[in-house]
């Protein structure tokens, strides 16, 4: 079952028209696009994914409900060079609801699970040509080391990988059980009863295997640039390194540089071109976070062009 995060907070912070154009930079199973065409009835919605599972998902479950909509196959890094191609230079909203899907996680044989054994493959775009496999099974251990204590914050990152390491050097390693059990036995026994020993690497390496977190600063900045005035760009993150990045782009591009600041006038070319549209990072209500407890680390941030 998948549960659109934040759907009512994140549809609500777009201030959506009838007449707008808005994009979905990431459609999944299509909670958010869905409640978006239902006010958008004389605009337009691009929605954007890189797996064609959730695209052949999405066209359906939208197909009955409008027909003012274009799904784009792609990595949103190029929602720019995209809705160029499609004579689009201006929109009035877009949204970013980042990270994999519940379907994604579920689905066993896509190999993002530590509990349901598969091939490591974790890739969300099946034509990409790294994945999981590539990552456990090539990286250096310096690199598996500061992948899975950078983007997974695991403690016993260095174990980990020496201990991928030393396994692959007999053999390939093939599986997701196979690498949870190295994992498991990289760390003292009291620490794997406590969350499942296995959670942070493979977020870490998920992560990786998407470059996730480097992309995103790029596809926000041509996010913004894509933004009419009073459009909005409102992101759900699902990692502190995520949200770290929203947080300073947002706050970058909505203060006075330093430089100037201090001047009784602020000549116009330094004036911010967009403003927060909330001061605090906006979470899931007590209610969403008992029904759906995927929702525990989401943050909603949301920004406006004003001039
Ligand atoms: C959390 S889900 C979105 C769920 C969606 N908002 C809903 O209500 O069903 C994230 C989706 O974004 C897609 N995705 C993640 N990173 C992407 C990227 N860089 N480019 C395109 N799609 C991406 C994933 O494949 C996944 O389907």
């Amino acid at each position: 079952m998948h549960y659109s995060v934040m759907l009512e907070e994140a549809i609500n912070s777009l201030n959506l028209r009838e007449d707008g154009t808005y994009v979905d930079a990431t459609l999944g199973y299509a909670g958010h696009s869905g409640e978006i065409l239902k006010r958008v009835k004389r605009g337009f919605l691009f929605a954007f994914d890189q797996d064609i599972n959730a695209i052949n998902y999405s066209m359906e479950k939208l197909s009955k409900i409008a027909s003012n909509y274009k799904i784009i196959k792609s990595n949103f890094l190029f929602i720019k060079e995209k809705l160029e191609e499609n004579g689009v230079l201006k929109v009035d909203g877009i949204l970013f609801d980042l990270g994999v899907s519940s379907p994604q996680l579920d689905d066993a044989k896509r190999g993002f699970s530590y509990l349901k054994d598969a091939h490591l493959d974790m890739r969300m775009d099946l034509d990409n040509k790294v994945s999981a496999y590539n990552v456990v099974n090539e990286y250096t251990e310096a690199d598996l080391a500061r992948i899975l204590f950078t983007y997974g914050e695991e403690k016993y990152a260095k174990s980990i990988a020496r201990n991928i390491v030393k396994a692959r050097s007999s053999k390939p390693i093939e599986t997701t059980l196979e690498l949870a059990d190295i994992i498991k036995h990289s760390m003292p026994v009291k620490k794997t009863l406590e969350k499942n020993p296995a959670r942070k690497t493979f977020q870490a390496i998920r992560i990786e295997v998407n470059h996730e977190i480097e992309i995103l600063e790029e596809s926000l900045k041509k996010a913004l640039d894509l933004l009419d005035i009073n459009g909005r760009l409102a992101v759900i993150t699902f990692h502190s390194l995520e949200d770290r990045i929203v947080k300073n782009l947002f706050r970058e591009m909505t203060s006075v540089p330093e430089l100037v600041k201090g001047l009784p006038e602020i000549p116009d070319e330094y004036k911010p071109n967009f403003k927060l549209v909330y001061q605090k990072v906006i979470t899931p209500s007590t209610k969403e976070l008992e029904e759906n407890s995927r929702s525990r680390s989401s943050k909603l941030r949301v920004i406006e062009r004003i001039r």
